[in-house]
């Protein structure tokens, strides 16, 4: 395993990812981590950048341990610098930086070191020890800007950390299967929230890989989901992987607790709170029932966490601003006191589709875009009603289909047809029509926290315009939503 100490640089999770793609496993920790009270001994560690200069204050510190251990180390920009620091070389403050490194460059190294590669610019843009297996580069080599970046990395951590090539999805599969078996025991039982999404279902399988019918799978039906959806996940969850899967169909309790609501937080608010209230009742029934049936009382929550959260939860950076409170289980009431089991909370979504087309998953569902737990209650300004959410449904099963028709599915990260509850006179038949508007929304990005819209071939914009206003029945207008994000967030509320 490699030991990445995360200084809290933005592109610290793209070294991790770059690694895992050589089929070597690695590990994102924060610097602060002491080396010493590490329960594994990495095969190398690499030491990433920082928004720090290490001249600042309050700059973060290498552990020392890091140098003690006697593996390979490689330090990238802030990496290199604070390598530079703790064996005593020098560095300036430099306005006309390195390309890629902010302010600081080395000026001269430290006893022990030698210069492997200079620019014009940059005299020490590399340097290695003379006998340890130490090493520093000034530029990063994690973004793709660096063209022979992938080859440098991969010579460290394959040629001098020796590490081996042994993480694949497939030995994933086996591991964590175990891992899973182990915690739960032979008895144990398990309960967790399906959504119908690949994370979750793909967290579900793995479960029902290694315990059974000993984990129970809930899957809320909040009456604002997409069309078809529960049959959907019902038909690949139950009757294809066998999953012991609950629906428990809540629609008209989120319909009712939603009326009258307007305000965007208040909704996600209450569709969270809802959820928890009917979460926490399955789970108590299916306790029930185990204990009826002489079965252990249900210990243990699955949750289909991610890598990127697990590191945005441990990030040096500390917490970013709230900007809209996300819905997903965690909010779970304190009495519950079940123990986590998080099963992909090492992997990145594109490792998560791997492992489900390795478990069988049909393509449409390992692709499928992303879908917020509030779901189309977001995507419907204003008040939602059983009526409003079957016409932007409707208008959203058009438009998706559509883009699927124009094989642009998968150029896109995430679409979806909202409703602008605003009217407008329009005209069908020989008749004026005063009536609501859907706005259309399409973007690409890689991590979501930046968006720009997505450039529709106009034909394919006028075919489900026209769908969409001659099939829905009250809209007489479509519109594209053309903002980036940001000023705009990915959603509308
Ligand atoms: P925004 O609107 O913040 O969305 O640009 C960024 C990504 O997050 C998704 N999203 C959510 N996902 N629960 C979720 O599970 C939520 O409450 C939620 N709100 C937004 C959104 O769909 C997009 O992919």
């Amino acid at each position: 395993t490699i030991l990445i100490l995360d200084f809290g640089s933005q592109y610290s999770h793209l070294i991790t990812r770059r690694i895992r793609e050589f089929g070597v496993y690695c590990e994102l920790l924060p610097c602060t981590q002491k080396i010493s009270e590490l329960s594994w001994k990495p095969t190398g560690i690499i030491l990433s950048g920082s928004p720090y200069s290490v001249y600042d204050h309050d700059a973060p510190r290498v552990d020392p341990g890091v140098f003690e251990l006697g593996v390979p180390v490689l330090g990238i920009c802030y990496g290199l610098q604070e390598m530079t620091n703790y064996f005593g070389g020098k560095e300036l403050t430099n306005e006309s930086q390195v390309w890629m490194s902010h302010g600081d460059q080395v000026t001269a190294i430290p006893e022990g070191f030698r210069v492997i590669a200079t620019t014009n610019t940059a005299p020490f843009a590399a340097m290695r020890h003379n006998e340890k297996s130490l090493f520093g580069i000034q530029f990063h080599p994690e973004v793709t800007h660096s063209v022979d970046g992938k080859q440098i990395l991969k010579n460290f951590v394959l040629k001098i950390c020796k590490a081996s090539q042994n993480w694949t999805m497939q030995e994933f599969i086996g591991k964590e299967i175990d891992r899973i078996r182990k915690i739960v025991g032979e008895k144990g039982q398990v309960i967790g929230a399906v959504s119908g999404g690949v994370d979750s279902s793909v967290a579900a399988k793995l479960m029902h890989m290694a315990i059974g019918d000993r984990f129970h799978g809930i899957l809320v039906d909040n009456g604002v989901m997409r069309h078809n959806e529960c049959a959907q996940a019902k038909k690949m969850l139950v009757d294809k992987m066998g999953i012991n899967l609950k629906i428990a169909d809540a629609s008209d309790r989120f319909l009712a607790n939603l009326a009258g609501k307007t305000d965007p937080e208040q909704k996600r608010k209450v569709i969270g709170n809802t959820f928890i209230d009917v979460f926490e009742e399955e789970a108590k029934a299916i306790d029930d029932a185990c204990a009826a049936s002489g079965g252990q009382p249900i210990e243990f929550l699955l949750q289909g966490t991610l890598y990127p959260d697990v590191i945005e939860s441990i990030s040096f950076k500390g917490p970013s601003a709230t900007i809209k409170t996300h819905h997903n289980v965690g909010g779970l009431k304190e009495n519950m006191k079940l123990k986590l089991i998080e099963p992909l909370r090492e992997l990145f979504k594109d490792e998560v589709r791997e492992l489900g087309r390795l478990l069988g998953m049909d393509d449409e569902l390992v692709w499928r875009h992303p879908f917020p737990g509030p779901g189309i209650a977001i995507r419907i300004l204003g008040e939602v009603t059983k009526e409003q959410v079957a016409i932007a449904r409707k208008a959203d099963y058009i438009y998706i289909e559509e883009i699927k028709k124009a094989g642009l599915y998968r150029q896109i990260a995430q679409a979806y047809a909202a409703l602008l509850p605003v009217k407008a006179v329009g005209v069908k038949g020989d008749k004026r029509t005063y009536e609501q508007m859907i706005c259309l929304r399409a973007v690409e990005t890689s991590d979501f926290m930046t968006a720009d819209w997505f450039p529709f071939p106009y034909d394919v914009l006028k075919r489900i315009s026209s769908r969409i206003c001659n099939e829905v029945e009250g809209v007489n207008r479509v519109v594209y939503d053309v903002s980036s994000k940001p000023p705009a967030t990915i959603e509308l509320e």
